[in-house]
């Protein structure tokens, strides 16, 4: 297959699809929420997860009062609400009005827990680093919300009970099912 090599860089979107995510901030009784891709785990002991957030987002002013965020996974069939989220100003708009967005209680933080997500990290902030355009903002997971029935034994996503939410960038989302799952042991791949 023919490469292109270039040092034209400019919006590199190569490496997606990314899942996508909504974060969720609260701050002296104004919450917001905004569509996040840029995000990873970082370290198990501890528990570290880390988004990428620009820092003329309304949600950035927030988290840097509240010092505390969560990130909200939801399945495929919820990406029009990411898109939303991400398509929004909170500063002009109640974005947990105009979508309807149904929250639960948070256990450890003040940040909005999403009804409909499957999975929810509620983080506490401990480093913010300016990376460029964008803010490195790292939490340490303080509780985990999840829907037991959608994980198999392995603790892993059972993809036959929810399909994640894919984004390719330029608005584009995808998904992937069970058909596409293949068990790919390391140590007998790496013993061949
Ligand atoms: C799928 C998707 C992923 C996004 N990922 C990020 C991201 O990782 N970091 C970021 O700063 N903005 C990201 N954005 C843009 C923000 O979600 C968007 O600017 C949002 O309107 C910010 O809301 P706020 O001003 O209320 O904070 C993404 C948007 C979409 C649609």
């Amino acid at each position: 297959m023919a490469k292109t090599v270039t040092e034209n860089i400019g919006e590199f979107y190569q490496h997606y699809p990314k899942v996508a995510a909504i974060l969720t901030v609260q701050a002296g009784g104004l919450k917001n929420a905004m569509a996040v891709a840029w995000h990873s785990s970082i370290s198990f002991k501890p528990p570290l997860y880390g988004v990428s957030i620009a820092p003329k987002r309304y949600t950035y002013q927030l988290l840097l009062e509240s010092k505390e965020f969560a990130i909200n996974f939801l399945p495929f069939e919820r990406a029009a609400l990411i898109a939303s989220v991400g398509g929004s100003g909170g500063k002009e708009v109640d974005k947990f009005k105009k979508f309807s967005i149904e929250e639960e209680k948070p256990l450890k933080t003040s940040a909005p827990i999403l009804r409909d997500a499957y999975a929810t990290y509620e983080c506490r902030m401990v480093d913010n680093r300016e990376y460029g355009d964008h803010i490195w903002v790292v939490g340490e997971i303080v509780a985990v919300h999840f829907v037991s029935d959608v994980l198999t034994v392995r603790g892993t996503l059972d993809m036959n009970k929810i399909s994640p939410a894919l984004y390719l960038g330029a608005e584009l989302y995808a998904t992937v099912d069970a058909t596409s799952v293949r068990f790919l042991d390391r140590e007998v791949h790496a013993r061949r």
